[in-house]
């Protein structure tokens, strides 16, 4: 199965994707997971996006279309992947069909989380994640057990820079302005499903699981 998640900030991508990619053995390639290595690397791209991601901007495309076409011209996704923030552009979308076809691995399906701006904001203010394995948690949503420690590895848990609420307010105006058209583009290609991204966890993965049956897909 080859899906991208697509939706605005807090929608619960990176969520839902670690839960499908359990489910179903598929490779989660977050753009935001990359790029946050990157700036803790210190790498030129990582440098470069930096000081856009701290604003809630968005990196250029040609550096963050790099990192990904590279990783998928070199993990092994022939077993299926998500595409978790990527694209974010009509031409980040134009670049990964282009690297898919020579790949001769097309998408199967986008999945666009609809969400209300009450749940983003709710959502983003409470997350928090584990410096040490990335593991994401929410103060009242999803709590850990034991406040500010990963349940899976005893990690320190963290709140992101850009999980500001002013930050946050330009997130979700750059992805109305930016992201939001790429819900038609991938409409008109037929390719396009609509789930309810204010849905629990269970609820959404259990929305989906029918999708993608009645697709064919599993
Ligand atoms: P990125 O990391 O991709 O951020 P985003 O798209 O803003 O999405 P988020 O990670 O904020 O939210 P999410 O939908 O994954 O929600 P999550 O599951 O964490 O990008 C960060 C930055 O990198 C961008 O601003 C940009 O600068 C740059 N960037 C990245 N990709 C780029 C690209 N393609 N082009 C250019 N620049 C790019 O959940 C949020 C919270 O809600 C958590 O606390 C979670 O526990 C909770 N939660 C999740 N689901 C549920 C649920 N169903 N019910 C209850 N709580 C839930």
């Amino acid at each position: 199965m080859r899906l991208v998640l697509l939706g605005p900030p807090g929608a619960g991508k990176g969520t839902q994707a670690g839960v499908l990619c359990k489910n179903y053995s598929l490779m989660h390639l977050s753009t935001g997971d990359l790029l946050r290595e990157a700036v803790k690397n210190n790498t030129p791209e990582g440098v470069q996006a930096n000081s856009y991601m701290d604003k809630g901007e968005l990196v250029p495309d040609e550096i963050v279309a790099g990192m990904i076409t590279e990783k998928l011209k070199k993990e092994d996704v022939n077993a299926g992947f998500i595409l978790d923030g990527f694209p974010r552009t009509k031409n980040q979308a134009e670049i990964l069909e282009a690297a898919l076809n020579e790949l001769r691995l097309p998408l199967d399906m986008v999945v666009y989380f609809d969400t209300s701006e009450e749940t983003i904001l709710k959502r983003l203010t409470g997350r928090r994640i584990c410096r040490a394995c990335g593991k994401i948690f929410h103060i009242t949503n999803i709590p850990p057990k034991k406040e500010g420690v990963c349940d899976a590895c005893g990690g320190e848990l963290y709140q992101r820079n850009d999980d500001k609420e002013e930050t946050i307010k330009n997130r979700i105006e750059v992805y109305n302005k930016q992201t939001s058209n790429l819900i038609d583009y991938y409409q008109q290609k037929k390719i396009l499903n609509k789930a309810s991204g204010d849905l629990g966890v269970d609820e959404l993965f259990a929305v989906l699981k029918n999708t993608f049956e009645r697709s064919g897909l599993i």
